[in-house]
C-alpha cells in the first residue's frame, strides 16, 4: 500500500485520500500543461490544404495540439460556403455532431451572425455584443455535454469581434495553486445550476464546473461568467472559489487573443473562450462565424 500524504502544512487536505504517487502525477501533469499552453500561445495556424479532407500530417498536427493544450488553430482557403467541408473536416477527427441546438440546421452547423430571426433575436451570440468567458453548452443536461467544438470564420467583422481562448486545464491549475479546496468545490455535482428555459423547453441544468470526460477521463469544464439567471451553490467556499476563478480569467498570461480572418478557425476540446463586441457603428454587421459542437473530444486527445 502506498503512503498517504501527511503534510499538515498544506492549505487543504484535498489530496489526503490520495497517494503520494497521485500527487506526483499531478505535479508532472501541471508542469506539462503549463509548458504546452505557453507553446500554444505563440503557435502558428496549421495550414489545411483541403478543408474537407485534411492530410495525415495535418490531422496529426491538429490532434497533437488538442492533446497537449486542448486547442488547435487552423486556416484554409476561404470559400463562399464552407459548411459541407466543415462537416467532413469534423468527421476526420471522429467527432459526433450535437445537432439539438435550435439554431442548427440539418447539418448541425450554427451560423453566428447578427440576426433578428425568431429564436435568435435577444440572444447575445446573434448580436454584435461582447460575450464573456464561457465554455459551450454549459446549460446542457449532463448526458448532453459538449466536449469539443469548431469555430470557423467565413467573414470577419469590419471592426472588433476578437476572441480570447484559454485551455481550461490552466484555469484548473490556477485554482489548485491558490487553494486545492477551490478546485474541489467546483467539482461538486451541485455547484452550478442554470434554470430551465421555458422559451426553448430546456430543463434545469445542474452539475459541476470541472469534471472528467466520461469517455476519456480528460478534464472538461462547464462554466459561464454570466451572473444573471445562474445559481451557484450557497456556501462560503464556493463563493470564494468562483471569485478566484473570475480573477484568474481576468488576467491569465496564457490566454490566446486573436482576431480570425476569413478561412481561419479553431478546433478545440471546448476550452474557455469569449468575444469582444463588433461593428458598433454599422447598421448591419457582415461578420459570419460557423459553429459546430460535438459530444466527444477530438479523436486521440
Ligand atoms: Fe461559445
Amino acid at each position: 500500500m502506498e503512503q498517504q500524504i501527511g503534510d499538515n502544512s498544506r492549505k487543504d487536505n484535498v489530496f489526503s485520500w490520495q497517494t503520494a504517487k497521485a500527487d506526483d502525477f499531478y505535479r508532472k501533469w501541471r508542469d506539462e500543461r503549463l509548458k504546452s499552453a505557453e507553446w500554444a500561445k505563440s503557435a502558428q495556424f496549421v495550414e489545411i490544404k483541403n478543408f474537407a479532407d485534411p492530410s495525415e500530417s495535418e490531422r496529426f498536427e491538429l490532434m497533437r495540439r488538442c492533446s497537449i493544450s486542448n486547442i488547435a488553430l487552423y486556416q484554409v482557403d476561404p470559400t463562399p460556403d464552407p459548411r459541407p467541408a466543415l462537416r467532413d473536416f469534423a468527421e476526420a477527427f471522429s467527432l459526433r455532431i450535437a445537432e439539438k441546438h435550435r439554431s442548427a440546421g440539418g447539418d448541425g452547423i450554427v451560423a453566428l451572425r447578427e440576426s433578428d430571426a425568431p429564436g435568435q433575436v435577444g440572444y447575445i451570440p446573434y448580436s454584435k455584443r461582447p460575450m464573456n468567458w464561457h465554455t459551450d453548452g454549459y446549460y446542457n443536461a449532463p448526458d448532453d455535454r459538449i466536449s469539443a467544438m469548431v469555430l470557423h470564420t467565413a467573414q470577419p467583422a469590419g471592426d472588433g469581434g476578437a476572441n480570447q481562448f484559454l485551455d481550461h486545464t490552466i484555469t484548473f491549475i490556477r485554482l489548485m495553486d491558490e487553494n486545492p479546496a477551490f478546485a474541489r468545490a467546483l467539482m461538486a455535482q451541485d455547484v452550478l445550476s442554470i434554470p430551465a428555459d421555458e422559451a426553448t423547453g430546456r430543463p434545469v441544468s445542474t452539475g459541476p464546473v470541472f469534471f472528467a470526460d466520461p469517455e476519456t477521463g480528460a478534464l472538461q469544464m462547464r462554466y459561464t461568467a454570466r451572473t444573471r439567471s445562474i445559481t451557484w451553490k450557497d456556501d462560503p467556499l464556493t463563493q470564494e472559489a468562483v471569485a478566484c476563478l473570475r480573477e484568474a480569467l481576468a488576467s491569465d498570461p496564457l490566454t490566446i487573443t486573436l482576431r480570425f480572418a476569413a478561412g481561419q478557425g479553431v478546433l478545440c476540446n471546448n476550452v474557455l473562450h469569449d468575444r469582444t463586441g463588433f461593428d458598433a457603428e454599422a447598421d448591419q454587421s457582415r461578420r459570419l462565424v460557423y459553429r459546430v459542437r460535438f459530444h466527444n473530444r477530438v479523436k486521440g486527445t
